[in-house]
């Protein structure tokens, strides 16, 4: 059962208690420091002294630990609901790390709609290494089921998917990969952040971010981190991150931990924002259809409202006409920038069929929608009637 506040918009579940306050408190206490330092010191050194030889004081070599990387690493855990929380070098190099977990002959079922960089990477990298990978829609749970073979030990989803914002039900995944023994369930929790949605409180083995997105949130780090509550992972997974070494720097470590102190209240403006630019774009006569979570029209809406404290600021829409509309829409934006990534302050606007799903083979981008005409958006923190004069006078100037 997860632990919640009473306060609820639109229907979704409530917030997760204390979220604030440990965001800002867990693992920042001054009186860790001689300094007292109300904000945790940057330790750049990459290595500390020994009391005498095979005596230390926690610390040895920074990619083993390093003071500013736990703190961090601490707050996530708890932000999460999680015992154990990793940070690395970037969201694939989590994934990767993840992927260590396999040996040669393990088979892994991965969502089909996933970020590009998650596929390219089982499709062209682990398989290399003798992994097996399917390509499965596991919104659909009937076909997750018959994807599971004796070699399944990886199933891996994100939700919403991108860029297609479908909703997986993670209990309902969880129920089935859990029936088939020994497979581990990684949720890629993203779009959501910590603050929308806790996947291992609904069954997930690990919770896994791009944290160079919504948990940082001033696009300037390049990030990932992980978060699980077993012992047994978490070792597993704390051995291959020193012995593989995609560790963060402690600047980096610093300016994450310092991004997650707003996380709520950034989270709930990308929420108010998004939902706005959702409703204002489903009703204007120039866009063909709107993909939104948070909208009663998107056909996972009851289970989102079940599943997540609310929605990000990403919104996916098929704009009327065709590239050259979509192209034109783009270049007239001045307020949305055109460029990948999502999650930070500011907005962005993409095409995925020429930017960040342009590796994903183009029979696969048919089927799951991903045409010249589908935008995605990712809502900053801006004025929102700043953002939507903005989109409504690129729609028009796309069709003169
Ligand atoms: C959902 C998702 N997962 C993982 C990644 C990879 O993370 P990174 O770019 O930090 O390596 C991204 C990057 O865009 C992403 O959007």
């Amino acid at each position: 059962m997860q632990e919640q506040d009473a306060a609820c918009p639109h229907g979704f579940l409530p917030t997760f208690q204390h979220f604030a306050t440990q965001a800002i408190h867990v693992g920042q206490e001054p009186e860790q420091w001689t300094s007292r330092a109300v904000v945790p010191p940057i330790f750049l050194s990459t290595t500390f002294k020994y009391e005498a030889p095979g005596r230390h004081a926690g610390f040895v070599y920074s990619r083993d630990g390093n003071p500013t990387r736990n703190i961090l690493e601490k707050v996530v855990a708890a932000l999460d609901g999680a015992k154990y929380s990793l940070a690395f070098s970037s969201g694939s190099a989590a994934s990767m790390t993840i992927t260590h977990l396999l040996k040669a002959g393990d088979h892994i079922i991965c969502m089909d709609d996933v970020y590009g960089g998650t596929n390219e990477y089982f499709r062209k990298v682990a398989v290399k290494f003798g992994l097996k990978i399917s390509f499965v829609d596991c919104s659909k749970t009937k076909l997750l089921e018959a994807a599971i073979t004796p070699e399944t030990k990886l199933v891996w989803v994100e939700t919403p998917t991108n860029p297609g914002l479908k909703i997986i039900d993670i209990e309902a995944c969880a129920h089935i990969v859990h029936k088939h023994g020994d497979i581990i369930l990684v949720v890629d929790n993203t779009f959501m952040s910590a603050y929308f949605q806790r996947p291992l409180a609904l069954g997930a083995d690990i919770c896994m971010y791009s944290a160079t997105k919504y948990m940082n949130g001033h696009t300037d780090v390049v990030m990932g981190l992980l978060s699980t509550n077993s012992e047994d992972l978490h070792n597993r997974l704390r051995f291959l991150q020193i012995s593989i070494g995609a560790v963060p720097s402690p600047m980096d470590c610093y300016l994450c931990n310092r991004g997650l102190k707003t996380l709520q209240i950034r989270m709930e403006k990308h929420f108010k924002n998004g939902m706005a630019v959702a409703q204002f774009l489903e009703s204007h006569p120039l866009v063909e259809k709107v993909i939104y979570p948070g909208l009663p029209s998107h056909p996972q809406h009851e289970l989102v409202k079940r599943q997540c404290t609310g929605c990000p600021g990403m919104i996916t829409f098929y704009i009327k006409g065709a590239l050259q509309q979509a192209e034109a829409f783009l270049q007239n934006l001045k307020l949305f920038t055109l460029a990948e990534s999502l999650g930070g302050f500011e907005s962005l606007a993409e095409l995925p069929a020429m930017m960040t799903h342009a590796s994903v083979p183009e029979n696969d981008r048919a089927s799951l929608g991903i045409s010249d005409t589908l935008i995605r958006l990712s809502v900053g923190l801006e004025d929102e009637s700043d953002l939507l004069e903005d989109l409504d006078q690129a729609l028009k100037a796309a069709h003169p």
